[in-house]
């Protein structure tokens, strides 16, 4: 039976060298998926040019029946899937002039429900000793947001995915009421979307622990300032440099015990999510 590695949003940026390195590294298929399969089929090229060989799925996060259709494939054509990497998501640019709105409610609905459903859609097909990665960000650690009262809702120990759905409604109400800031959420949508990605890879971690399948780790990565079309090429790091923690989460060995449940940093430390002090 193959093994299969799945990445989201890898037609470019750092998921496409985290598929090249999964490429080199992992003992099985890796899948490059891609919303727009034209990208998709170009970067599969560049990759086969380099002796690598993935193969290519349609997949938008958004659309639970694109994510039906990769289910599907992956139950009849390998049986299960053995890592899953949660890479997709969307950030407004800083002079964005979509009413704010617009910008919380569509970063919202990408990075976090869209890559919900994913996990949802696709957690049933993990195998024992599968590896998930969730993408969250420098960005994502808990004091991105000011209020006290709601980095304690969120860092509770036994909170579950319907309450964080509830805070993530709670924060799209602030936004809407315009009072999102008086209360303390993040400066930007994106920074709010990966700070409640972070939270939901703690409480599905604890999810895999009660599961029956043996040794799911999921963990949460931030992987460093990098230079893709979403930082306006700005980050210092190269995307093979950004895929490097990822890759480290991905490729755990059977039974590791850390990280798990864990956030981890570009360097492939663990880092204390809750801590009000610069880890860097
Ligand atoms: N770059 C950084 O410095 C940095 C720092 C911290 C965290 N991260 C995180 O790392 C991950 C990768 O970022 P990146 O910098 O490589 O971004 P990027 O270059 O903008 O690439 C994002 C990828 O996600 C895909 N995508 C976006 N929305 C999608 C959807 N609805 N369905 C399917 N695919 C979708 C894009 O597809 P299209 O090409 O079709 O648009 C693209 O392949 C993200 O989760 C990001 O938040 C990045």
């Amino acid at each position: 039976m193959g093994r299969l590695a799945v990445v989201t949003g890898s037609n470019k940026g750092i998921g496409f060298a985290i598929v090249e390195a999964l490429c080199k590294k992992f003992d099985g298929t890796v899948m490059l998926c891609s919303r727009d399969l034209e990208r998709g089929q170009k970067a599969v090229d560049v990759l086969k040019q380099k002796g690598l060989n993935p193969v290519l799925h349609q997949l938008e996060i958004s659309d639970q029946n694109s994510i039906n259709k990769l289910a599907e494939t992956i139950k009849n054509e390998y049986q299960g899937l053995d890592i899953l990497v949660n890479n997709a998501a969307i950030a407004y640019k800083h002079d964005a002039t979509e009413p704010f709105v617009k910008q919380a409610e569509d970063t919202i609905n990408v990075n976090f429900f869209a890559n919900l459903d994913v996990c949802k859609t696709l957690f049933p097909l993990l195998r024992p000793h599968a590896r998930v990665v969730n993408l969250s960000s420098s960005l994502g650690m808990l004091k991105q947001v000011s209020s006290p009262e709601i980095r304690t809702k969120l860092s509770n120990p036994n909170l579950t995915e319907d309450q964080l759905i509830s805070i993530v409604k709670e924060y799209l109400a602030d936004v809407k009421a315009g009072v999102h800031l008086d209360k303390g959420w993040p400066q930007t949508a994106y920074s709010t979307s990966k700070v409640f990605v972070s939270a939901l890879t703690f409480i599905q971690q604890r999810e895999f622990n009660k599961d029956t399948r043996e040794d799911i780790v999921i963990n949460a990565v931030h992987p460093g300032y990098v230079d893709t079309d979403m930082t306006s090429h700005k980050g210092p790091l190269t995307i093979e440099e950004g895929a490097s923690a990822p890759v480290y989460c991905a490729l755990l060995p059977p039974n590791s015990t850390k990280p798990k449940g864990d956030m981890v940093w570009c360097n492939s430390k663990i880092v204390d999510w809750q801590s009000l002090e610069s880890v860097e």
